[in-house]
């Protein structure tokens, strides 16, 4: 595993002592970015290790206020992300419960137009200096497990963005093999867009590979198999409608059509 990039800077500001801070560079914009860090929604899902659950209490363009349950330790927290565009930063404050008083100081620095340098401030109230740095250690290691799923998020979001393309050739359609050939879930191309065949029982199904709310990766939900569900924010979709179930108004879209002739299975619109 690569070393921890920890550091301790002693700090002027901040509600507690500066335990420390953690840097990276990010192949990111800062459009991904902010939309990343005003995404609350994607806290228990993505990052399911860390959060086992959300309850919104406000959200605006001036960032969002929730209460989090902690994965590990079951314990509950109102926190706060205020981001500040002009001064490239946001923080992150407990609010209520067992870390109340820390804050998370998050700057941005632009590298390139795809590339970020972000440092992370970690400020936490009531430690004494002998603590300071194994505290400090433990918010850079939790930072870097959620960069790291972050990271694959923005950039994969980027890339379905870069190359989605709108409208379908109705007249397109692809011969995926011989019945036997095929294992599912096979990804295939129709019409420049990515779609999966799957099976559920002895039905064959076809559903985008990607996600209608911000294009995160669909898969069959394993509970329910008429369902599809997204990784990144948890959201479902009913394979026969394409509703999506829940409070938002996304929907999966065309889907083309299988058919089966002599052992050969087809897609087509
Ligand atoms: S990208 Fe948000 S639920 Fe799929
Ligand atoms: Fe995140």
């Amino acid at each position: 595993m690569a070393e921890l990039r920890y550091e301790f800077v002693p700090a002027l500001s901040g509600s507690g002592a500066h335990v420390g801070s953690y840097r990276r560079r990010l192949p990111v914009n800062l459009v991904r970015m902010y939309e990343n860090a005003l995404d609350w929604e994607h806290l228990p899902h993505l990052h399911k290790s860390s959060f086992s659950a959300l309850d919104l209490l406000d959200a605006g363009a001036w960032g969002w206020r929730a209460n989090v349950v902690d994965q590990r330790k079951g314990t509950s927290s109102v926190i706060e992300l205020r981001l500040d565009r002009d001064a490239r930063r946001w923080i992150t404050r407990t609010i209520e419960g067992p870390a109340k008083g820390a804050e998370i100081w998050t700057h941005v620095f632009e590298v390139t137009p795809q590339a970020l340098d972000i440092v992370v401030d970690f400020f936490v109230p009531d430690v004494d200096a002998a603590q300071r740095e194994k505290v400090g250690r433990a918010y850079a290691r939790a930072y870097e497990v959620l960069y790291d799923e972050d990271v694959r998020m923005m950039t994969e979001r980027q890339q379905q963005l870069d190359r989605r393309i709108d409208g379908v050739q109705t007249t397109d359609t692809v011969s995926l093999g011989t019945l036997d050939e095929i294992s599912a879930p096979l990804t295939f191309t129709l019409s420049d867009r990515l779609f999966v065949l799957d099976k559920t029982g002895d039905d064959w199904v076809v559903y985008p590979e990607r996600c209608p709310h911000q294009l995160g990766p669909l898969a069959l939900a394993e509970d329910i198999p008429e369902q599809v569900h997204c990784a990144w924010h948890g959201y479902r979709f009913d394979l026969q409608s394409g509703e999506c179930l829940g409070d938002s108004n996304c929907r999966l879209g065309r889907r083309p059509q299988v058919r089966i002739e002599a052992d050969q299975l087809s897609v087509h619109w």
